[in-house]
């Protein structure tokens, strides 16, 4: 046989190792110890730590452990650098982005070989992945920064970011973070993770070289602590992290109250769906990206196949062949196709997870083929056997462990891929584009990809929905969270409640026949659980009705309503138009009657508030239809579709003041844009909105749509705040509650909008714009491959 011949039959080839040498003479040049770089300069090294190369194990250089002054000094320099920064031309601040692309181009093989070495992710990843996505971004938000007043006008930079990133695409997070950051005004302190610190210190120094004004970006490494410091730090303005949903949590709850700008990109067990006409073969070059690619240590890996049942035997079959064919090894190697997991802590992690699986039921195949006998490898591993309830399919692995399962239809799909408390990314494959795109909205995720996968731009948005976090990175979406509205800080504290003392002999008023109103739920008036009424009064303490007093049953009925009534997200906005339209109509049609019930409650200008609350109705009918998505055009053969969706059931807690248009002007973008609402009217006021449930019953508005729960704002803001059902919340109220709802929401990691005692004039039309409709929805970008 000739050597050729040879060679294909067995499939060896050499090692073909890119060289360490130019890396080892940088970590060389800062005698393989970093301090900090803050205000421009790097800092002493301080108490340090060792960077690792997973490996061999080997030390690669110490760096310091960031101690809370660090921060504090981090954050400084940034305040300082703010002003200047901010007021820099975006054409300006564009041109620092743009020296920053080049210089990462210029020296990619360094930061390649760097980020190998240090993470254990295989050179063909890095040179071919991670590094050219960090420069596409900053060019990408070069442009942003020079059109930021044109397409976002009312728009201000929050101050400065506190940036934490993960070890899993250590500068590729950075880039996902700082980028956006500095194109909208802000400054940063970023502290990258501490097992992958190395890259961001070299980019740095590439700040340093493009003549970045100092203390714009500050690098502060360190762990867990140095993290907290930089979230609990009461002069930062905006907290982006990524990283576990557990710290995610922490976050979330550490901030409640602060008013400080929050996004979060969490963990993921992302669904990889092939029906049976899916062109297997592709399926499974795309699975072996999904979960292969960076060990699996990726947040959207594609973790959980679910492959269609009539197919399952022949694509476990092939699977298991290609895993055969799969090389684990140095990851400094062309040709090797998995790598060093991070840590050993890491690789701890997972094998207790596999085993808590295996006892749980699981079977578990690893490929043979040879493993490096020293460092963090593993091989690829496959589970199946198991139930929807064990630990390997429930839990993030966040390693090179797939799980799979069957299912017989559409609809089974879709159920097993939702059943999860994560949802940032899916993936589809099919040859039929029909079923694809009937699937793709099903799917409760932030990013979907049809026959294809891990396909990330900066100009597509990326994030999760539910415990996989809030936000985007990435496009229009991803600009928009360094950003707030202008008028934001124009807000005055809210007036104090009215406190009312009822009159001592107090009988219903006379005017009035006695009527208690019920609670709306599912469409109809039900009696509330307590069996309690609470009284209205009038500004004089004269009673003038009762409402029922809601407590946690009602509003746990209230939420399993909207739930049921979640088939309003899928009808089309035409329709949800006509009804918001409609209910506009009928409301003008009683317009005395709540002008004149209004008058009673408040003794304001009843008429006044009718008139609002009908325009804000027709505002919001109006933009049923028109505040849509995008269509983007990243660079491979692929459309990303981004679609505005709802965030599901929302809860809905309206101001004391302005009994009915306080109420409409939340519920009417919420409903607009398809979700379902847990209205908690007025607590003070009301009956405008009991009054109310006789004109949504003419309004073809169907059952559990609109819910309607009255009782104390507060206690039922908690209730609500803390279930599960609840996919966002609205609340206007003051600042304590809004800081126990921002820290109750942690359940579920809920989105929240609160008032934080700040006085949001809902009359003003600034509110029938896009500000609440944006917060009322999240956005899932669709890839769709195209060409033959
Ligand atoms: P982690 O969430 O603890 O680390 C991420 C970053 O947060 C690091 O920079 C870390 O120093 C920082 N941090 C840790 N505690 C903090 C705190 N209390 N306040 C502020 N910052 C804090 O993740 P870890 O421990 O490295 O990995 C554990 C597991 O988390 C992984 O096995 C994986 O399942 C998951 N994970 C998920 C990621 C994702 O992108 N979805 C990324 C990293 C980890
Ligand atoms: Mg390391």
């Amino acid at each position: 046989m000739n050597k050729i011949a040879q060679i294909f039959q067995s499939l060896d080839y050499g090692p073909a190792p890119e060289g360490p040498e130019q890396a080892i003479a940088w970590l060389e040049s800062h005698g393989r110890k970093f301090g900090h770089f803050i205000d421009g300069k790097w800092t002493k090294p301080g108490k340090t730590f060792s960077s690792d190369n997973p490996a061999n194990g080997e030390s690669l250089a110490q760096i310091t452990d960031g101690s809370a002054d660090d921060v504090n000094a981090a954050v400084k320099a940034a305040r300082a650098a703010f002003k200047s920064w901010s007021a820099l031309s975006g054409y300006e601040r564009g041109k620092y982005l743009y020296a920053i692309a080049r210089a990462v181009q210029k020296h990619s093989r360094l930061f390649a070989v760097l980020e190998t070495m240090d993470n254990g992710k295989p050179i063909r990843e890095s040179r071919d992945i991670d590094i050219p996505l960090v420069a596409r971004h900053f060019y990408h938000h070069a442009g942003w920064a020079q059109h930021l007043s044109r397409e976002f006008p009312d728009a201000v930079p929050y101050g400065v970011c506190g940036q934490i990133i993960p070890w899993n695409f250590p500068l590729l997070m950075l880039a996902w973070k700082i980028a956006p950051a500095l194109a909208a005004g802000n400054t940063v302190v970023l502290k990258p993770a501490e097992f992958t610190s190395l890259t961001a210190l070299l980019f740095a120094e590439i700040c340093e070289r493009v003549g970045l004004p100092k203390g714009v970006v500050n690098i502060v490494t360190g762990e867990g602590d140095t993290g907290a410091a930089i979230v609990n730090h009461p002069d930062i303005d905006k907290i982006a992290f990524t990283g576990s949903t557990e710290v995610g949590k922490i976050i979330r709850a550490a901030t409640a109250g602060t008013g400080k700008g929050l996004s979060l990109e969490l963990g993921g067990k992302s669904p990889y769906i092939v029906f049976e006409d899916a062109d297997i073969d592709s399926a499974i070059e795309g699975l072996v990206d999904a979960i292969w690619f960076n060990q699996g240590q990726v947040c959207c890996a594609g973790s959980r196949l679910l492959v269609q049942e009539s197919i399952e035997e022949r694509f476990i079959a092939k699977l298991k062949t290609r895993m055969a064919s799969l090389r684990v090894g140095d990851p400094l190697d062309k040709s090797v196709d998995i790598g060093a997991l991070v840590a050993p802590v890491q690789v701890e992690r997972i094998r207790d997870l596999m085993k808590r699986g295996a006892a749980e039921g699981a079977v578990i195949y690893e490929a043979d083929g040879p493993v490096p006998s020293k460092g963090c490898f593993l091989k690829p591993a496959l589970v199946t056997n198991v139930s929807p309830a064990n630990t390997l399919v429930a839990e993030e692995i966040f390693g090179p462990v797939l799980v799979a399962m069957s299912f017989r239809t559409p609809e089974e799909a879709v159920a097993l891929a939702n059943n999860t408390k994560y949802g940032l990314a899916a993936t589809i494959w099919s040859e039929n584009i029909n079923l694809a795109l009937d699937i793709a909205p099903k799917i409760k995720a932030g990013v979907v990809w049809i026959n294809g996968t891990n396909n990330f731009d900066a100009a597509v948005g990326f994030g999760g929905y539910k415990e996989s976090g809030f936000g985007r990175e990435g496009g229009r979406e991803g600009m928009s969270s360094y950003l707030k509205p202008a008028w934001e800080k124009e807000l005055k504290p809210a007036p104090a409640a009215r406190a009312v003392a009822a009159k001592a002999a107090n009988p219903l008023d006379e005017t009035h026949i006695d009527q208690t109103a019920k609670m709306y739920i599912g469409g109809k008036q039900t009696r509330p659980d307590s069996a309690y009424a609470r009284a209205v009064l009038d500004p004089s303490g004269k009673l003038i009705g009762e409402v029922g007093e809601g407590n946690r049953k009602d509003i746990r009925n209230a939420v399993e309503a909207a739930r049921a009534a979640l088939g309003w997200s899928a009808t089309a906005a035409h329709s949800r138009a006509q009804i918001l339209y409609f209910l506009a109509e009928n409301l003008d049609y009683r317009r005395d009657e709540f002008a004149a019930r209004i008058k009673a409650q408040t003794g304001e200008d009843g008429a006044a508030e009718v008139a609002l609350s009908v325009e804000r109705l027709f505002a919001f009918a109006g933009w049923a239809d028109k505040y849509d998505g995008a269509v983007h055009n990243p660079p491979l053969r692929a459309v990303a579709a981004a679609m505005i969706e709802p965030l599901g059931v929302m809860g809905v807690v309206a101001p004391p003041s302005r009994p009915l248009l306080g109420s409409i002007a939340l519920i009417a973008p919420a409903l607009a844009m398809g979700n379902t609402v847990v209205l908690v009217p007025s607590a003070q006021s009301p009956l405008s909105m009991t009054d109310l449930y006789q004109v949504i019953e003419t309004s073809d508005v169907p059952s559990g749509v609109i819910n309607i729960v009255t009782g104390d704002s507060v206690s039922l803001a908690k209730t609500l705040a803390e279930h599960d059902g609840v996919d966002g919340l609205w609340f206007a109220g003051n600042a304590e509650a809004s800081t126990m709802v921002e820290k109750a929401s942690v359940t579920n990691l809920k989105q929240t909008w609160t008032s934080r005692g700040l006085y949001y004039d809902l009359a003003d039309r600034r509110f029938e714009g896009t500000y609440f409709l944006a917060r009322a929805t999240q956005v899932k970008n669709v890839w769709i491959p195209y060409g033959a």
